[in-house]
């Protein structure tokens, strides 16, 4: 395979943004490159640095480049996704317009309607409608320049059913050029012919999910929706332990509706992540920063349910690691924009532009395990890159509902031109 480069013979005013070496840190170590240069090789970063530096170093190998122009642009880090529900069948636009008249999601997931309503559609469609509706999500997710993400199972609540959102999840990282890490949440909801005996349901999901999940090598994570009416801290807390004795990394929705502990049991169990924490309480974020937990925070879910977003700025400046995502599902978070996001994050949670970039990049590659391979342009690291159409990376960030994304790299391979 040829090398790849950018923009190396022009000088303009292409951007790098570096948001390396920032393992779990919050305070961004931030660095922008102006005139930059980033050399590819198969599928490596091999080299970052200044167009003079770069034309230097590979002067004698130029002729033999490919070279992507980004003049003008900026240039960024492929972004990360750390939390989505990305497989599942059917949409959900009838709990909108209930919305809109007042009721809540609760209160229409309480009715039956809500995950229970997708569950149903999820567990209808065959393997080939799921695949080729949670396609369609993903190429929609590339072309807003996200070259990982994360996804759920949650939909099935069976074995069989979440077998079937996971092996799907599965055969979409094998086919789409975006890469697809998987969670197993088979304690998404209580199903509905469970709904006097949750207890039964929390000991399916331990003695015969769990086991079979990690048994197929299904998923690397386990996640419980942990809220009031849902599972209780005790029941997540039992079912996240399993997962860890079968080899799954917690992680957990947490205190989304009020505070509940959901930010303490992640500390207690050694979660990689808590998501959501709308109410989290002060002293489970401080916990939370002791234990280096990761707190994923979802600001589109809070403007679509209409609620107040969780309190991003307490939390940096608490030592709490935040990373940020569209927990794309279809009844909380209809989206793919994880830029727009980002501008929510800086609109609705006091996060600078800078955090908000390092939140959608480093920090959500390590609230998915793969802080080491993605989530910044380093030497070393895979060639996941995205070229936004705007002069500077404030721009990514200040427009809003706008999809600036002009060229992916992933994998050293150009997939959106
Ligand atoms: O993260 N809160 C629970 N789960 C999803 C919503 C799933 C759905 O409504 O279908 C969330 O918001
Ligand atoms: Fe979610």
């Amino acid at each position: 395979m040829k090398p790849l480069i950018f923009s190396l013979l022009k000088k303009c005013t292409k951007k790098i943004v570096l948001s390396s070496k920032m393992k779990l840190r919050h305070n961004i170590t931030e660095r922008t490159i102006f005139y930059g240069s980033v050399w590819i090789e198969d599928r490596t970063i091999v080299a970052v640095g200044t167009d003079e530096e770069l034309f230097k170093q590979f002067q004698p190998r130029i002729a033999e480049a490919e070279t992507v122009d980004a003049t003008g642009k900026t240039v960024t880090p492929g972004l990360v996704d750390p939390h989505t529900h990305l497989v599942y069948a059917g949409s959900r636009e009838n709990e909108f317009a209930m919305r809109l008249n007042g009721a809540t999601y609760m209160e229409i997931m309480n009715a039956g309607g809500g995950i229970h309503a997708t569950t149903k559609t999820t567990r209808e469609a065959t393997d080939e409608e799921l695949f080729t509706a949670s396609k369609k999500r993903l190429d929609q997710f590339l072309l807003h320049g996200v070259t990982t993400v994360e996804a759920k199972s949650g939909y099935g609540l069976t074995l069989e059913h979440e077998l079937k959102q996971l092996i799907v999840a599965k055969k979409l990282h094998e086919t789409h050029p975006v890469d697809v890490v998987r969670t197993f949440m088979g304690a998404h909801a209580v199903p509905t012919e469970f709904k006097d005996n949750p207890d039964e349901f929390v000991r399916i999901v331990v003695e015969k999910m769990i086991p079979k999940v990690s048994e197929l090598a299904l998923a690397e994570f386990n996640d419980v929706f942990c809220e009031r009416g849902v599972f209780t801290p005790e029941q997540a807390k039992v079912i996240l332990e399993a997962g860890k004795a079968y080899g799954l990394t917690p992680k957990i929705h947490a205190d989304e509706i009020e505070p509940y502990g959901g930010a303490e049991l992640a500390a207690e169990v050694g979660a990689i992540s808590a998501d959501h924490l709308l109410c989290a309480s002060d002293e489970g974020i401080q916990k939370m920063a002791e234990k280096g937990v990761i707190a994923v925070l979802l600001p589109g879910t809070a403007f679509f349910l209409m609620t107040k977003a969780a309190n991003g700025r307490k939390m940096i400046d608490a030592g709490v690691p935040v990373a940020l995502s569209t927990d794309c599902n279809p009844g909380s978070s209809p989206t793919v924009s994880l830029p727009f996001i980002m501008n929510l994050g800086c609109l609705h949670m006091g996060m600078t532009p800078e955090e908000v970039i390092t939140a959608a990049t480093i920090n959500a590659a390590h609230a998915i395990r793969r802080g080491h391979e993605i989530g910044s342009i380093e030497v070393g690291k895979k060639a996941d890159i995205t070229i936004f159409n705007v002069p500077n990376y404030m721009q990514l960030i200040y427009h809003y509902g706008m999809n600036h994304t002009d060229t992916v790299i992933k994998n050293g391979r150009i997939v959106v031109a």
